[in-house]
């Protein structure tokens, strides 16, 4: 073999092992940096001899590109459904009907009921093929190339599997990877994913695969379908699944009587709220593959499988009143103050209405007796009114029309849901707001100034704007006091500011002046304006001076800021009392331009000069983008004469290239780009 393919298959193996060590035993052996260099080579590697790369190679995990629409694909065993029961009685009329058809003694399998999207992945000598949707049970959707990316799902298997064989589960999202992803979107302007299983489905389905790459998605598989498979029952067909390299669900319950799965049922109703992802029930199989088939199925659901769905516990309890609050960016959210009632374990006393939309969806009237529910979701939600209760001479809930802080008259911008306060520079919580998102820790991280405290300087007339936490004085912080009440024991006590406290909150002022420029943008608050905005603005624009003379055509030619964005950083720097702050923060000392220890930036290659990345390339495209960055490059998104390259992958857009053609500007290659990276480190190391 050639010594290039030896290696590469030597990394494949490596990058797999680790992949596995991570993904599906949750034990990684090695550092993400570490990891990164080994993908990083292989790719090139394969880059290089592309005769080398294969369907089953790591370096597929990061995305293959952008699908116009997807293939169709005939399932070769239909993609069946589960009963569904709801009560100990269904549930009991299930197991009488299986000891109806079956004479001998039946063992039961327990598992959980994950919340995500079905997915059937075809291997065939130990390689994954396809990964097909369900569709409607007979047809599915091809997306092979997403499902790839999904970092816990083995292109190549372990062992000694079956050369031909499906296996079926559920591809989910953690919670945390669901509100890392909200999170982002949130912070883009993007609608936000209402469930884990909404955004598992429409993460998916997405035609770039680049982007399903960045998701996060995880996966549990738990059926196996074949001809001659070496097993004889579903808890074996597990335990093989595991070994070939699959994560298999994390409970595998065998038990003989209904009475014991009924037991799992209660506990796991319970427990499932300490679950790192949602599950929606409970799955019970026959455990025989035997028994399997002499049970069959019916045209849609399996006669050996069933589902419980956990009920979403409901009660109902009167509505006391409803607060409307405002938020740190004016937004009015309606709050339910209701009668305190228990709902799986803990009091609730409120219940968010979100926005005006859904009171008039639930169309509350005062007094009204609400069912409450606490379902997947952590904050109980109002799912509907008890009309037999209602007092028909009770009124409808109106949303107000002033700020019940300021009593500025809201407002609603054309085509949004959300009501706000216009009242940015005089609304008590917006100005609170604004402070304590300045102090927070992503922001200047002033640690020493919770949230309490920065109520209690607040109060005091210390701080109004963001510019007074930088005038506080030794003398009038020392001895401040604040009376707090302890909701609990209904007890008062005094707090006061001592030495070491005022000294505390004097250092973390003065360190704050070292914290770079992209996270003071995103401390000052600007509407839509999110950790990752504040960060390319800082990059493409290096100073506030120039990204407050910035116009919306050089806003909007920055990665990722629309047009909701660039309007609001042109509306920001349009208020005097901003630009005032932003002049008393200058003058304190705080960064207001780039500075290169902060990027990394230590070889300036590209000088400012605007750069387009089109295309699809063999690392995420941000990575491309990120690099260019690193070495003093500015990222636009459209190619104009003053344009100094190109970066092209795969599948530029034809136009691009017509244009960056006609303007005479250079089109450069990934590799050439590594290329010139590589060229100009050197010289420098000359
Ligand atoms: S077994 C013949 N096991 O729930 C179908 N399904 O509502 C065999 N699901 O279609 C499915 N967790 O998408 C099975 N542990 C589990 C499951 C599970 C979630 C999904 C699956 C199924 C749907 C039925």
């Amino acid at each position: 073999m050639d010594p290039i393919q030896v290696k590469i298959e030597e990394l494949k193996e490596k990058i797999n092992q680790h992949n596995y060590n991570y993904y599906v035993l949750d034990n990684p052996t090695i550092s993400d940096y570490d990891f990164d260099q080994l993908l990083l080579e292989l790719i090139r590697l394969e880059e290089q001899y592309p005769e080398y790369q294969t369907a089953d190679s790591p370096s597929q995990r990061v995305g293959g590109g952008v699908t116009q629409q997807f293939e169709t694909w005939t399932h070769q065993y239909p993609m069946l459904s589960l009963g569904n029961t709801y009560s100990k009685e269904e549930l009991y009329e299930f197991d009488q009907r299986i000891h109806k058809l079956l004479t001998e003694p039946v063992e039961y399998v327990c598992e959980l009921k994950y919340d995500g999207v079905a997915i059937n992945l075809i291997y065939k000598n130990g390689v994954l093929v396809k990964g097909v949707t369900r569709g409607d049970g007979v047809v599915g959707d091809d997306v092979t190339v997403n499902v790839k990316t999904i970092r816990s799902i083995p292109l190549k298997l372990r062992g000694d599997y079956p050369q031909d064989f499906e296996v079926r589960g559920e591809i989910i999202l953690t919670h945390k990877q669901f509100a890392i992803l909200n999170d982002e979107r949130e912070e883009l302007g993007y609608p936000t994913f209402a469930n884990p299983r909404n955004a598992a489905s429409g993460s998916l389905k997405l035609l770039d695969s680049n982007e399903v790459a960045r998701r996060g998605l995880d996966s549990r598989l738990y059926l196996l379908l074949g001809e001659q498979l070496p097993i004889i029952n579903h808890d074996d067909a597990i335990q093989k699944l595991k070994e070939w390299g699959f994560k298999t669900p994390e409970v595998v319950e065998k038990v003989s009587t209904i009475d014991e799965v009924f037991a799992f049922i209660q506990y796991w109703d319970k427990e499932r709220e300490h679950l790192p992802f949602d599950i929606d029930g409970v799955v019970i199989k026959v455990n025989s593959f035997a028994q399997q088939t002499a049970l069959g199925t019916t045209s849609k659901f399996p006669r050996w499988a069933i589902s419980y769905k956990f009920k979403a516990e409901r009660v109902l309890t009167p509505l006391l009143s409803v607060d409307f609050q405002i938020g740190r960016t004016g937004a009015v959210t309606p709050v339910a103050n209701l009668a305190p009632v228990p709902i799986s374990g803990t009091i609730v006393k409120r219940a968010t209405l979100h926005n005006a939309d859904m009171i008039e969806a639930l169309d509350l009237h005062d007094g009204d007796y609400v069912y409450v529910e606490k379902g997947g979701e952590i904050i109980p939600k109002i799912v509907a009114v008890e009309l037999e209760k209602r007092n028909p001479s009770s009124k409808k809930i109106q949303f107000i029309t002033r700020c019940p802080e300021c009593n500025t008259l809201l407002v609603q911008n054309p085509g949004e849901t959300q009501i706000y306060c216009p009242n940015e520079l005089g609304c008590p919580p917006q100005i609170k707001g604004r402070l304590e998102h300045f102090i927070s820790k992503k922001a200047m991280n002033l640690d020493s100034l919770g949230e309490g405290k920065v109520e209690m300087l607040f109060s005091n007339q210390l701080v109004h704007s963001i510019a007074d936490f930088y005038d506080l004085q030794y003398d009038q912080l020392i001895g401040l006091e604040k009376v707090i009440t302890d909701e609990e024991s209904q007890t008062e006590r005094v707090i006061s500011f001592q030495d070491k406290t005022v000294q505390n909150i004097l250092s973390s002022v003065e360190q704050s002046k070292q914290v770079p420029f992209e996270r003071v943008l995103f401390a000052l608050g600007i509407r839509f304006v999110g950790e990752v905005t504040a960060r390319k603005l800082a990059t493409a624009f290096r100073s506030i001076d120039q990204l407050a003379n910035a116009t919306f055509e050089e806003l909007t030619q920055v990665s990722d800021v629309g047009e909701k964005v660039a309007q609001s950083v042109i509306d920001y720097f349009n208020q005097a009392q901003n630009l005032e702050t932003v002049l008393r923060l200058q003058k304190a000392g705080l960064q207001f331009e780039v500075r290169d220890e902060d990027q990394g930036v230590q070889i300036d290659l590209f000088q400012q000069g605007s750069i387009v990345v089109s295309g699809v390339f063999s690392v995420p495209r941000d990575d491309i983008k990120k690099l260019i960055e690193q070495y003093g490059g500015k990222i636009v998104s459209s190619i104009s004469k003053s344009t100094l390259y190109v970066v092209a992958g795969e599948k530029m857009g034809p136009e691009k290239e017509k244009k960056a053609n006609s303007l005479g500007i250079p089109i450069l290659s990934e590799q050439d780009l590594y290329e010139m990276i590589d060229k100009e480190k050197k010289n420098i190391e000359n």
